[in-house]
């Protein structure tokens, strides 16, 4: 292993901080690997789950408080509060490093200190990154080898160059003959995932769950990246990439946002339902984007896994999900059976008798609690996908056709439409929204805003990286070459409350119809909200009951529309100074379209 002088100094200093018992290189070796499960198993951390029904993986439960990111312990600490924008907490960073500084002192005792070499994207590729993660949590070695390059080989290729420095804690440090819990966490008000993205650091305190804890993700893939990418004129986006085949052969890439929860790792993977067409996933959550030498846009998925959401997952809504975790996964928070298997709502079979519930109790119908946490999720390595594309890996990435965006609109937005032009595309992108019913979540209910999908994961002012996409366009080396945008529907409801569109495999005739206007094979009509499809040219051939509700699935109402625009209006001020002149051009533009 090459370890430069200056990755030594950087290791020894935080171990001088933290004081851990031990510091371990993780080599990436699948000896490590067993090694650190085995010690977990040991230690009551994991359980191996039975190697008959799912070899190599294993089963965690985490603290009832550690079970999802935390957007409101979530910290961009730019130099200029007003540079981190309306929709980010904000700390100035030498506050928050004094903070931390205090809170990682000693906050290792009694454990490891492990140091993860990673790469987000195929090694060596001028899109991937290289980021070094310190961490006190096995479990999070174990996923980081899962959802990234690591190891020695990274280091090889480091050499003495520049690295993202990513600090991770669990923040419970054990005094001599502690016995240890089982998933060390600190309480909510010393939770701290923080950012500094002037100097490209992620300083991450008191959490082991996936979106807080394994920091080549959300922390450095999106909001440290974003603000690399904003610097150097790329894009980091939250978007999931696949290639569509047509029956004669021809391939593109679209790559789409949709907030989380909405699905994208189902349509990553989609299985579909009209004959002779194919889908190939090259990622499932984040698209790294840059111009390639004949001037499209190319991208690579920085990611090696999936960390996908276990509930609902089941071989009738996305088999190639099921299947890519049927071994050498990790599965947190969902059921355990009493013959060591994983067992969640929706999994599509019932509950075995017995089965223990994520809190460690033995299911009980009667008392409403479900076996599996909501955000239960699996860990999966991508080449499991039965349907990974062949590219995947390139280095160059895959050149892309089309951008999608959408949201869970049960009204006013049609099921697909396309953007007059780029400008226009990056307005749609900024207006991404999705329903949200205040019961769920204890929000007002209504349209939570959440462009591009980028709210909590944008590390920058909004209003700035909207203009950094409107730059995007303005300097692209070739305009007829930039990627076609889309904003997609899937959950428009009839007045029966019954979702109008049937979804899953069916969305491919969306699809279908984005493809062949890339191909410029297929018509559109222009509306004021941009070009729908012309009657006729969505393909619903072998669907029942579709026809007489297409006019209501892609109906554009005036009167709908002028609503909507009272709440992109709120949602444009919040930007105040910020929100580039284009976008408030677009929107008077619609205005006016839909007035006249
Ligand atoms: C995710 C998310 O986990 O978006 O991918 O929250
Ligand atoms: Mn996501």
């Amino acid at each position: 292993m090459t370890i430069s002088k200056k990755v030594e100094k950087w290791v020894r200093e935080w171990s001088d901080l933290c004081q851990p018992d031990a510091i371990h290189w993780c080599d990436g070796s699948d000896e490590e690997n067993q090694k650190l499960l085995d010690m977990m198993v040991d230690s009551g951390m994991a359980v191996k789950l039975n190697e008959a029904k799912r070899p190599g993986s294993y089963y965690f439960q985490s603290d009832p408080s550690d079970v999802a990111r935390v957007e409101n312990r979530t910290f961009i600490c730019s130099a200029k509060q007003e540079d981190a924008g309306p929709t980010n907490n904000w700390m100035a960073p030498a506050e928050m490093k004094k903070l931390l500084t205090e809170e990682y002192r000693g906050c290792m005792k009694g454990r490891i200190m492990y140091v993860i070499p990673f790469s987000m994207g195929p090694l060596g590729s001028k899109i991937a990154h290289i980021g070094i993660q310190i961490t006190d949590s096995p479990y999070v070695v174990v996923n980081m080898r899962i959802m990234t390059r690591m190891g020695k080989a990274v280091l090889d290729i480091l050499g003495d160059g520049d690295f993202v420095p990513c600090i991770h804690s669990v923040g419970a440090p054990l005094a001599p003959g502690q016995k240890d819990v089982k998933w060390p966490c600190a309480p909510i008000e010393k939770k701290y995932i923080s950012h500094f993205p002037d100097t490209n650091e992620t300083w991450s305190f008191g959490s082991g769950y996936g979106g807080n804890a394994l920091l080549g993700k959300k922390c450095f893939a999106l909001r440290i990246a974003s603000n690399m990418a904003h610097r150097e004129g790329w894009l980091a986006e939250h978007m999931l990439i696949m290639g569509i085949t047509n029956p004669e052969g021809v391939k593109k890439y679209v790559a789409a946002a949709f907030p989380s929860a909405c699905g994208k790792t189902n349509l990553a993977m989609l299985i579909p339902n009209i004959p002779g067409w194919k889908v190939e996933t090259v990622g499932d959550d984040i698209a790294w984007m840059k111009f390639g030498d004949d001037g499209r846009l190319y991208a690579i998925n920085p990611e090696a896994g999936f960390f996908g959401v276990a509930p609902f997952t089941s071989m009738e809504t996305n088999p190639n999900a099921m299947l890519s975790c049927k071994a050498n996964s990790i599965f947190t928070n969902t059921g355990l059976t009493p013959d060591g298997d994983i067992w969640w709502e929706g999994i599509g079979s019932d509950i075995p008798e017995g089965t223990i519930t994520w809190t460690n109790e033995v299911y009980n119908k009667e008392n409403g609690k479900p076996a599996a946490h909501p955000n239960a999720r699996f860990t999966a390595p991508a080449n499991q996908c039965p349907v990974i594309d062949k590219d995947w890996e390139n280095p160059k990435g895959v050149p892309i056709s089309a951008f999608l965006f959408g949201g869970r609109r049960p009204g006013t937005v049609p099921l697909v439409y396309q953007a007059f032009d780029w400008n226009h595309g990056v307005f749609m992108g900024s207006i991404v929204g999705s329903e949200v019913t205040a019961a769920a979540i204890g929000l007002k209910a209504g349209v939570r805003r959440d462009p591009f999908a980028m709210l909590p994961f944008c590390g920058y002012h909004m209003g700035d990286y909207f203009g950094h996409w409107v730059t995007i366009g303005k300097n692209a080396p070739d305009k007829k070459k930039l990627p076609m945008i889309f904003n997609v529907n899937w959950f428009r409801k009839g007045p029966d409350g019954k979702f109008l569109w049937p979804g899953y495999g069916d969305n491919i005739r969306i699809l279908k119809w984005i493809f062949e206007r890339a191909e410029g094979t297929t018509g559109a009509v222009e509306t004021p909200i941009g070009l729908l499809p012309e009657k006729g040219s969505i393909d619903i051939s072998g669907l029942s009951g579709v026809a007489d509700k297409m006019d209501d699935i892609l109906k554009v109402d005036k009167a709908e529309w002028l609503d909507e625009c009272e709440l992109i209006a709120e949602h444009q001020r919040l930007f105040g100074e910020r929100l580039p002149k284009e976008m408030l051009e677009q929107f008077e533009s619609l205005k006016k379209r839909l007035n006249g």
